[in-house]
């Protein structure tokens, strides 16, 4: 039993790792181009941040949250998402003081106690992004740009891009009201889940997996219909915004989002050959979070990535870059003195930042050229009798074959200008 991880989490290979290097250098590159900064929160926060944030009703609060009780007797949660503790960071840390626009960005691990499949897992990864303090849709428009061009400029294609607004406090009670009459009507037909969220949460009826082809879900009210004039010219703005940048996308009147904070625009981007874990990045714009976590009312928009389903397309499409193999130096010994030599020929290198290594299970010469060979390395320093007699190495370039003595304190210098 211990020799296993717990359910839902995976280790990170040594192999898979330039996957996720090369996802969080883009993530860096594309979050400068923009100009969003880092942030680094605690995995685990107050419960009730998330119960107040993220809602009650929803799945991720009432189903999914690790939480416990610490040994100070404190409700503590693992953070099942990043959005609201960014907010109470912001809050905390008084970053708003400086007045402008709050650009941020997290890369980081996530837990929500869901059902594992491919592409859900219980510790999961998110890249993710949050501008506070603005309500202008460009912003809207600018957070939608930098999602969709970051899976682009990893070179996905079948990426759909779906936008929705879901109203304001001002016009979604009205909607709210709406659907709960009509899908009363169809009380009999919901799923378990749908006729709780009937009373509670009825938007979330519109995404539920289980009743989505149902017929009535075809007819249900449609949100447009209830738009305050703000909500409309907002998500009128957004749309003619991201037109005027060249990209597509869809209105999916049926995007509402699993979180209670969202106002205003709501976007999904899926790669749709991942089918039920579709979804690479989801968002919108959260006015009334900032406030409900104890903030003077602030406008917010964000978005998240999932890590792992962005590396599950990436090795479908066989966009994974390979393994860069970047040993410098295998050292090569033959008896204790040369293994002294070569012991402190090795520190000296790695002073230098050359990658170098050699073998310390004191095999033979022929074996250690072997693995010399094997280690993608560029030279083989051989140090045997007559070089410890010499203060010399043995330089052979494995790439070439070609070999040469030179004295033991030019290998460093030798090693830098080929590398
Ligand atoms: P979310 O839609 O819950 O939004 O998650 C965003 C993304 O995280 C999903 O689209 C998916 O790629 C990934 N994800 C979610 N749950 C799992 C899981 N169990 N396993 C693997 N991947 C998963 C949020 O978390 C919001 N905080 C996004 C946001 C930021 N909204 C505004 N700002």
């Amino acid at each position: 039993m211990i020799t296993n991880a717990p359910r839902g989490t995976k280790d990170i290979l040594p192999e898979q790792i330039t996957g996720w290097n090369y996802i969080e250098d883009e993530v860096r590159k594309i979050c400068a181009a923009y100009g969003y900064e880092e942030i680094r929160t605690p995995i685990f926060e107050h419960t009730e941040l998330f119960q107040r944030g993220i809602g009650e009703t929803t799945d991720v609060v009432s189903k999914e949250m690790y939480t416990f009780t610490d040994r100070g007797n404190r409700s503590i949660t693992l953070r099942p998402e990043n959005t609201a503790s960014a907010v109470r960071a912001y809050l905390q840390n008084k970053l708003y003081a400086a007045g402008n626009l709050v650009k941020l960005f997290y890369i980081g691990s996530m837990f929500r106690y869901d059902r594992p499949q491919a592409g859900r897992l219980r510790e999961f990864h998110q890249f993710g992004v949050e501008a506070l303090g603005e309500k202008n849709p460009a912003v809207d428009a600018e957070i939608i740009l930098l999602a969709w061009n970051f899976l682009k400029n990893l070179g996905l294609d079948e990426l759909e891009l779906k936008i929705n607004t879901v109203g304001c406090p001002a016009c979604r009670p009205v909607y709210r009201q709406k659907l709960i009459h009509y899908f009363s009507e169809y009380h009999d037909e919901l799923c378990g889940d749908c006729k709780s969220r009937l009373e509670k949460n009825p938007l979330r009826i519109l995404d539920c997996k289980v009743d989505a082809d149902k017929d009535f879900m075809d007819d249900a009210p449609k949100i447009e219909t209830c738009l305050c004039d703000e909500c409309r010219e907002h998500f009128a703005r957004v749309q003619e915004l991201l037109t005027a940048a060249g990209v597509e996308f869809k209105i999916d009147s049926r995007l509402v989002r699993g979180l209670d904070y969202y106002t205003k625009t709501a976007f999904e981007i899926q790669y749709t050959p991942l089918g039920a874990q579709s979804a690479l990045a989801g968002g919108g714009r959260y006015d009334g979070l900032v406030e409900e976590i104890g903030g003077a009312p602030t406008p917010g928009i964000g978005f998240a990535a999932g890590i792992e389903r962005i590396l599950i397309a990436l090795e479908k499409q066989n966009l994974i870059p390979a393994a860069q193999k970047n040993l410098d130096a295998f050292i090569v010994t033959a008896g204790r003195e040369a293994e002294v030599c070569g012991f402190k020929l090795l520190n000296n290198l790695r002073k230098k930042n050359i990658a170098a290594t050699m073998d310390f299970a004191s095999r033979s010469m022929k074996a250690q050229m072997k693995q010399a060979a094997k280690s993608g390395a560029k030279f083989a320093l051989i140090i045997g009798e007559d070089e410890v007699n010499e203060n010399a190495v043995t330089v052979k370039n494995l790439e070439t074959s070609a070999q040469n003595k030179i004295s033991i304190d030019e290998v460093a210098a030798m090693v830098m200008r080929n590398a």
